[in-house]
């Protein structure tokens, strides 16, 4: 692969289908988390060796929040498309839905963002092709995970702030609200 040529997202789109069987259910019934966040990350690791034509490997997730359970019986859909390319990084967009393929309802269980990294033969961060923007999705996703990057980074910096300047007071202050007891 030409990895000075850009290449479109439409390129490396990738969906995973598969039916909820009982055994991927939790002691509720519902469908075990764990389940949806391994097929996620086979959709988001299928989504980005398709784009960098490398192995590659989950460095990240960003937010998984579970809207709604998923029933056993269900079609569950994972739909990963790249949003983002750095130099050796990527990052995949993952939408779920689940489909009641009695009553036809489809509901979106969650969208989470995956930063995979591509490797080279010798195991190190190798250069992915850039990403070729057509539509003015592919523009606003693009965009969108510049900022969550730097939010992800600013946000790294203030809990690295507040780790350093711990101030009993406001200790006092926080727990005093909480549900909690000290025994110390
Ligand atoms: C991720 C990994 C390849 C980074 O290696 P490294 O030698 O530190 O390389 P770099 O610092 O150059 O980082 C490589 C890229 O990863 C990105 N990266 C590193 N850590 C990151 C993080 N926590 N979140 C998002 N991106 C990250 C860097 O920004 C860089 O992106 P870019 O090339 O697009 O600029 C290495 O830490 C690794 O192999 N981790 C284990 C991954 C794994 O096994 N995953 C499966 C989970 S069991």
């Amino acid at each position: 692969m030409d990895i000075t040529e850009a290449r479109p997202s439409s390129l490396s789109r990738v969906t995973i289908t598969e039916l909820m069987i009982p055994s991927y259910a939790n002691f509720g019934g519902k469908i075990h988390g764990g389940i949806l966040l391994s097929l996620m990350d086979k959709v988001a690791y299928a989504t980005a060796s398709k784009h960098s034509g490398a192995y590659c490997v989950t460095v990240s997730v960003d937010t998984v929040n579970f809207l709604q359970p998923v029933e056993v019986g269900e079609l569950v859909s994972l739909m990963g498309s790249v949003n983002y390319v750095g130099n050796s990084s990527m990052i995949v967009g993952i939408k779920v839905i689940s489909e009641n393929v009695k009553t036809g309802t489809v509901k979106h269980t969650n969208t989470s963002y995956f930063t995979m990294v591509a490797k080279g033969e010798d195991d190190k961060p190798t250069t992915v092709p850039p990403l070729r923007l057509e539509t003015e999705t592919d523009i606003r996703r693009f965009v969108e995970a510049i900022y969550r990057k730097r939010f992800v980074r600013e946000h790294a910096d203030y809990l690295k702030e507040i780790k350093k300047n711990r101030d009993p007071d406001e200790i006092k202050r926080l727990l005093a609200k909480e549900r909690c007891e000290v025994g110390v």
